[in-house]
């Protein structure tokens, strides 16, 4: 079998486009403007390239976008004062807080602080808690972006038994979470999936995964899943990014998976793209909702 490439890049854009509509929809009718501000603290590499695309995307899809950057010395105090600040702008809709934050900064800490109504990364107390009652306001972006995924490929879910590999506050539960909602609880996409979440420090990790018609694989090793895991025609979803050398690889070993499953995301231009894509949507929502 060779896998089908399930291409997020393509997809992302489709939902940029929608995005772009919507927001200028939204403003003809004399909506403000949304405006996303990140915060970026240092100069991670990889932050840094995040934080471009997030701007640029913003800016293709008509959405207003502030960068705060401070020093890699910010204390906890001036950070949180900058956060504040933020949630008190009414020109602001969204503030996203770019992980990881410098060591020494305590990074729960800072997100307890954004606004709920401006937390586009869904990682507040309240957010998370209100996904978990299955009523959500922002749904998380790597998830929905998976969701959005299967949903758009036609990839058949409920029912299905998915593997989520990793159990982070960011991919891992979340992802755990919308697949396994009923329908119409995490928007209008029917998950019910049968959902187990496993870990690097799960016993017979490789069985649990051979178990799975579906493995979204979020756990930041490199090319750990191996195609021999695999049960033939699973779907393989990888939100891995790791850089090996000069090379981005994902958590799965993409060429011996795409021989045993039916599809596979490639990494880069998989899952990624999809973060931003759902980003943006979150930010034209908190605007609609400051409105409504
Ligand atoms: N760093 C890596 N992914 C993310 C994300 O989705 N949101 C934020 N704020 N930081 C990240």
């Amino acid at each position: 079998m060779t896998a089908r490439i399930l291409d997020g890049k393509a997809i992302a854009a489709e939902i940029r486009g929608e995005t772009a509509q919507q927001t200028a929809d939204w403003v003809a009718k004399g909506g403000k403007q949304p405006c996303l501000a990140a915060v970026l603290v240092g100069s991670d590499p990889a932050s840094e390239v995040y934080v471009r695309n997030k701007q640029r995307a913003c800016e293709r899809a008509g959405i207003d976008s502030q960068l705060h950057r401070l020093d890699a010395s910010t204390s906890q105090a001036e950070l949180i004062a900058v956060v504040e600040r933020l949630n008190n702008d009414p020109h602001v809709d969204g503030i996203l807080v770019q992980l990881p934050l410098p060591a020494g900064l305590d990074e729960r800490e800072i997100l307890d602080v954004v606004d709920p109504m401006k937390d586009v990364d869904a990682f507040s107390p309240e957010n998370v808690g209100l996904l978990v009652q299955g009523r959500p306001r922002f749904l998380p972006c790597t998830p929905h972006g998976v969701v959005q995924l299967l949903k758009r490929c036609q990839i058949p879910v409920p029912g299905k038994h998915v593997v989520v590999i990793g159990r982070s506050d960011i991919v891992g539960k979340p992802m755990a979470l919308l697949l396994a909602a009923r329908d119409g609880t995490c928007g209008p996409e029917a998950a019910n999936a049968t959902v187990t979440i496993a870990h690097s420090q799960s016993d017979d990790l490789e069985g649990i995964v051979r178990s799975g018609d579906i493995i979204v694989a979020a756990v930041g090793r490199p090319e750990m899943v191996r195609g021999s895991w695999l049960k033939p025609g699973a779907v393989v979803i990888d939100v891995g990014i790791n850089r090996v050398g000069d090379r981005l690889v994902g958590d799965v070993h993409f060429e011996e998976a795409s021989a045993v499953a039916s599809a596979i995301t490639p990494v880069p231009g998989g899952v990624g793209p999809l973060t931003i894509a759902m980003l943006l949507q979150n930010t034209l929502m908190a605007a609609k909702l400051k409105t409504g």
